[in-house]
């Protein structure tokens, strides 16, 4: 149950789109909160409000900075938590995931944040488990925690963001990233456009109010941010790119970008494919946010942690 007053009413966090503006401005306050502490108070700046509270971090694909920064959110306020490794799990004996999640509920977990290859996967699990559902990226639809700490990193860079032109560039097609940020973005006000090669941009962007570039030298004259989106590799069964030295030379960001636009930030979710997204000296560069978003990201899901625990009477 949700507090009394609580500006935060939700119980899983499926998708960016379930929130609302005083849903953002809910977990941005918690969250500059708890950066904060984090900043400058060390291990002992936090009252440990999610004691008691047991959260399942059920990556069954791939992660570094979601799953650790999810591990230290929860270890900060107090929670435990418990790894479930697919790998080593009955999933490769051939259990179903259904079979798999009712096991894991049995153990009477609160929250269980999941990442899986599958879209839909985070909204089949809410509807069938008691747990909190918390969804750390499903196929290509949704990474609701990344896109609100790519916002939230930008904010605390800049301040509002109404008015502010923000261009996603490279796979958009295969981006969880790219909905996400699509979604929250517009929420806070900003102008929103996507720059990528034909075959990695859905067609639906245009309808979303998503400006559509396909030229880097355009997009980066209209842009006063670029969220640079990481090529998956892993995600195209088919040839979707002449090469990757090709993609490099069209749409990567280099030195000569950050020459010609003086005031550009730059932004990527990582992992980074340097020398192809990102030139060698950019990720570094004083315009670059990519280690401020993954700082972000610890505080962000610490709050969304803690309010999605109030809002199912945890706590
Ligand atoms: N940005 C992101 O989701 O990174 P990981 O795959 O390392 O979690």
């Amino acid at each position: 149950m949700a507090q009394p007053g609580s500006d935060f009413p939700h119980t899983h966090l499926l998708s960016a789109d379930q929130l609302q503006r005083n849903h953002l401005d809910c977990i941005f306050q918690r969250s500059d909160e708890y950066l904060e502490q984090l900043r400058l108070h060390g291990p002992d700046g936090f009252s440990r409000v999610l004691n008691g509270v047991v959260v399942v971090l059920a990556f069954i694909e791939s992660s570094t900075r979601t799953r650790v920064s999810f591990e230290v959110a929860a270890k900060r306020l107090g929670a435990q938590t418990l790894n479930f490794q697919a790998g080593a799990s009955s999933l490769s004996k051939g259990e179903s995931l259904v079979d798999t999640m009712f096991t894991i509920e049995s153990n009477h977990p609160d929250l269980i944040v999941v990442r899986h290859s599958a879209a839909g996967t985070p909204e089949f699990l809410a509807g069938r488990l008691q747990s909190g559902i918390i969804n750390a990226g499903d196929g290509r639809r949704q990474h609701p925690t990344q896109g609100l700490l790519d916002a939230f990193a930008l904010r605390n860079r800049i301040g509002s963001l109404q008015g502010v032109n923000i261009c996603l560039i490279g796979d958009i097609y295969h981006s969880r990233v790219a909905r996400s940020n699509f979604d929250i973005l517009r929420t806070l006000g900003a102008n929103v456009a996507a720059c990528g090669p034909g075959t990695l941009m859905p067609d639906s962007l245009e309808a979303l109010g998503v400006r559509v570039f396909h030229k880097l030298d355009e997009a980066l004259e209209w842009a006063d941010v670029a969220n640079v989106l990481r090529i998956q590799r892993e995600r195209m069964d088919v040839g979707l790119l002449p090469s990757l030295r090709e993609f490099q030379r069209q749409f990567g960001i280099s030195g000569r970008h950050m020459q010609q636009h003086p005031e550009l930030l730059v932004m990527h979710p990582g992992p980074v494919n340097r020398g192809v997204e990102l030139s060698a000296g950019v990720v570094e560069h004083k315009r670059s946010l990519v280690l401020e978003q993954v700082e972000a990201g610890v505080a962000i899901r610490m709050a969304l942690l803690a309010l999605i625990s109030e809002a199912r009477g945890l706590v």
